[in-house]
């Protein structure tokens, strides 16, 4: 897939200098008109390039592509498959539900169709983002699902702060926040039974570089890793250390389940001790004060005095 003619034109370009028409036709084996329509293809996914005459064509900005190889070496156990452009990483993983192993990571520069909670709409830049899926496979039926959607906005945000970001949060259940904004989303599906194996497609996207095409689109404050980096990052070694995190989060969860990444996860929590209000719908909130997740990864509020618990779902948590 990374091999189509369309993304060797990006990744020659992906440098940030200048590639004249002829030299990038005579390496695709195109004839520059194509190369034109190439270019065009990739200006209507968001992407800055300039074209001057006598000089060819040049990126805005150096991109960092993802490189399949390195992954390839460094996630043996998580056979990583890397797409271009695909509709949601989400969507292609539940599709091939049946045919893929646990541990199946799904990665792409670019979803024409992002899937954000509740039926919302998620932007990923071309190149602009961490955009990836994985395939777990649980013994322990949908209940434990719970706590594990928890973690792995947990294994996001050390695995980040790790590799130097800081300023990072949580905002129950699962949104990765830097500098009070929101950074990435998780959605995870499932597909499975109350007390059986389940399937989940644990699904990430945290944002690198938003480009002002999807930037228009996003109806919230947001933030993004190359605000405080020197760009271009590598996302490559980003992708693998956020997996490899995961990988690990997992183990310890499989074993000893949330109750063992509670503190961790409350370290991070964006809203502790602060005024909230928690959204079932428009018409009915739940006003209280934050106090952080129980063993389960439920959400505990303090409420006239007493302290109510919560779990995730189609609920919404805002700050007052
Ligand atoms: P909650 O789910 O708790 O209500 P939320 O307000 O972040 O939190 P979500 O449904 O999780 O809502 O996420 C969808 C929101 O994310 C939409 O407001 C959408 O505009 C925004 N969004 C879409 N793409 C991005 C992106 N790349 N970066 C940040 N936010 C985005
Ligand atoms: C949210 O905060 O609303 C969740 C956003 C989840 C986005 C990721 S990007 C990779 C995967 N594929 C999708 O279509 N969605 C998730």
């Amino acid at each position: 897939m990374l091999q189509s003619k369309p993304y060797q034109l990006i990744n020659a370009l992906s440098l940030g200098e200048f590639c004249s028409g002829e030299s990038l036709a005579k390496q695709l084996d195109v004839s520059r008109t194509t190369i034109a329509s190439y270019i065009k293809q990739y200006s209507v996914l968001g992407l800055d390039i300039y074209s001057v005459k006598g000089k060819g064509y040049r990126l805005a900005q150096p991109l960092s592509l993802l490189d399949s190889k390195v992954l390839e070496l460094a996630l043996p156990n998580n056979m990583p498959l890397v797409f271009d452009q695909v509709d949601s990483t989400n969507a292609w993983l539940m599709s091939n539900i049946d045919c893929v192993e646990h541990g199946q990571v799904v990665l792409a520069e670019y979803q024409s169709a992002g899937r954000g909670r509740r039926g919302r709409a998620w932007q990923t830049p071309y190149a602009g983002q961490l955009c990836m899926s994985l395939l777990w496979r649980l013994q322990d039926g949908i209940e434990a699902a719970m706590g594990l959607s928890l973690a792995v906005g947990l294994a996001i945000v050390e695995a980040l702060e790790k590799a130097g970001f800081k300023d990072l949060g949580l905002k129950w259940p699962n949104d990765i926040y830097l500098g009070g904004k929101k950074l990435g989303g998780v959605l995870i599906e499932l597909q499975g039974h109350a007390n059986s194996e389940v399937s989940l497609v644990v699904g990430l996207g945290v944002n690198v570089r938003v480009a002002s095409l999807q930037a228009e689109q996003i109806d919230q404050a947001f933030a993004q890793l190359e605000t405080n980096a020197k760009p271009p990052l590598n996302r490559t070694d980003l992708a693998i250390a956020i997996v490899e995190s995961l990988n690990q989060m997992f183990e310890v969860f499989r074993l000893q389940g949330f109750a063992a990444l509670q503190q961790r996860w409350n370290r991070y929590d964006i809203f502790a001790e602060q005024a909230v209000s928690l959204r079932f719908s428009e018409e009915r909130q739940l006003k209280g004060t934050a106090k952080g997740v129980d063993k389960q990864g439920q959400l505990l509020l303090e409420i006239n005095g007493q302290q109510q618990a919560f779990m995730a779902g189609e609920v919404s948590l805002r700050g007052q």
